[in-house]
């Protein structure tokens, strides 16, 4: 019998208490895939304990990397002259690995990367990266599955405009600008907080990068060898805003410690719109709040805007808010597939192409619902603490992916919560 991974929550709980929140995934990910451009060990700390760091470490083993986990470090050993060559096998489990894209190209002149595909959030195209690359002279092309890009001559600076600021993108393009012939400028370049991290790092390797966290960077190609660093990963802002909502969602009252308020200004901001009060300190902030949150529009833009890594809280604060609230995402095409599992919570949500109607309902009711993708999956667990009865979210190795101690943190915040695996029965044809 097929096994499914279940949290279950008892509803009614108000979170209350201090939540410790680690390295950022979508920075300590790419952060791995910089330490390819130096030879020797580099090391980076601060990295959550996740199953795509583990997924990561193996591409890097793959290329040729001698990699070790140890708590919250990966300690990476580069090889003179590390592969180019990422399988299908990982890199659909892990969309990020195509980050080893730029880095390997600047290295090798060569590289050969197995292309990830949509999921459940969306389509995600590469076209940018790739047109990026090209610019700075590499051919590119694409067949049995994979984008084989080569640069025989190595990389030549280029003026760069990116359509959309895309996360993605600009680190690919930036990773491989870093060692290329004469200057690279990025226009429309992404500005959160993981790339300005990224920047650090690599300019404490060597590199020489201006512009970080603005519009526009500066990358002025050095004839290397870049050198192996230690760095410690940026707070994550996504968990830590996961744990804000969850707050006001409840009507509690939580301090989260490792991510600077700064990095959720406009994500905090709503939630004082709601009525909660927020106490910004050094690299941790205080979220409560003691009646029914207000509803609130909410749009998503990349950074500064508000994160689409936070759209699931964000529908789920307007599902348990007073009033209606109007919530738009304009980053990935299926981020509202969750909505259909809400509103077997009994939240009252209508969609229209990117558009989410919701009008608050006091209260949700508890039921057996399923994790889509990490985001929506932790947004399930937080709606089914404001719902009568037991809600039981499935798939949560979804949630595993971005959140490392979830449950525990639950359970320390005051939820009574379990995990166990249920049988799911098969149908024999
Ligand atoms: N896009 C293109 N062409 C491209 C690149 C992007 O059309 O060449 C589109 C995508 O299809 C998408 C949008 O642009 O609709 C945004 O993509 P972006 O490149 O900015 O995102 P990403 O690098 O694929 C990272 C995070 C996501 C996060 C987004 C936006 C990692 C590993 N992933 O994705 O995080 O939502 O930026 O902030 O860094 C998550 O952690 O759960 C997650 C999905």
């Amino acid at each position: 019998m097929a096994r499914v991974d279940v949290i279950r929550v008892k509803g009614g709980a108000r979170l209350a208490g201090d939540v410790v929140v680690g390295g950022a995934k979508n920075s300590a990910l790419k952060l791995m895939a910089v330490a390819l451009l130096a030879e020797g060990r580099s090391v980076v700390s601060n990295v959550p304990r996740i199953t795509d760091i583990a997924i990561m470490a193996e591409v890097l083993r793959r290329l040729g990397c001698d990699v070790t986990l140890d708590g919250t470090e990966a300690i990476i050993d580069v090889p003179a002259e590390p592969g180019s060559e990422a399988d299908y096998d990982l890199v659909r489990r892990l969309r990020a690995s195509i980050c080893v894209l730029g880095p390997l190209l600047a290295r090798r002149g060569y590289v050969r990367v197995a292309l990830p595909g949509g999921d459940m959030i969306g389509s995600r195209g590469l076209d940018m990266h790739v047109a990026g690359l090209a610019r700075m002279g590499a051919e590119i092309s694409g067949e049995h599955g994979f984008v084989i890009a080569s640069a025989p001559k190595g990389l030549r600076g280029a003026k760069i405009w990116l359509d959309f600021p895309s996360v993605g993108a600009t680190e690919n393009i930036l990773m491989a600008a870093v060692l290329a012939r004469g200057v690279t400028e990025i226009d429309n370049a992404a500005r959160e907080p993981e790339i300005v991290d990224i920047c650090e790092m690599l300019n404490a390797m060597g590199a020489k990068i201006e512009g970080a966290g603005t519009s526009t960077l500066i990358i002025e190609g050095v004839e290397g060898p870049l050198k192996p660093v230690r760095h410690t990963t940026v707070g994550d802002r996504i968990v830590g805003g996961t744990w804000a909502y969850a707050s006001v969602m409840t009507r509690g009252d939580v301090t989260v410690h490792g991510v600077r308020p700064e990095f959720l200004d406009v994500a905090l901001d709503k939630l004082v719109t709601a009525g909660a009060t927020v106490e910004p300190g050094d690299n941790q902030f205080r979220v409560r709040i003691a009646d029914r949150p207000r509803g609130v529009d909410i749009v998503t833009l990349p950074y500064p805007g508000f994160a689409t890594d936070l759209l699931p809280m964000a529908l789920g604060l307007a599902a348990v808010a007073e009033g209606s609230s109007l919530i738009t995402e304009n980053i990935f095409d299926g981020r509202f597939m969750f909505v259909n599992e809400m509103v077997r919570l009994g939240a009252d949500i209508r969609t229209d192409g990117h558009h989410a109607a919701v009008n608050g309902r006091e209260r949700l009711s508890g039921a057996p619902v399923r994790a889509t993708d990490i985001r929506a999956g932790a947004g399930l667990v937080i709606a089914g603490l404001c719902a009568d009865g037991v809600t039981e979210v499935g798939e949560v190795h979804h949630i595993d992916r971005g959140y490392p101690n979830f449950v525990a943190d639950l359970a320390a915040l005051g939820v009574e919560v379990e995990r166990t695996d249920v049988p799911e029965p098969t149908f024999d044809f």
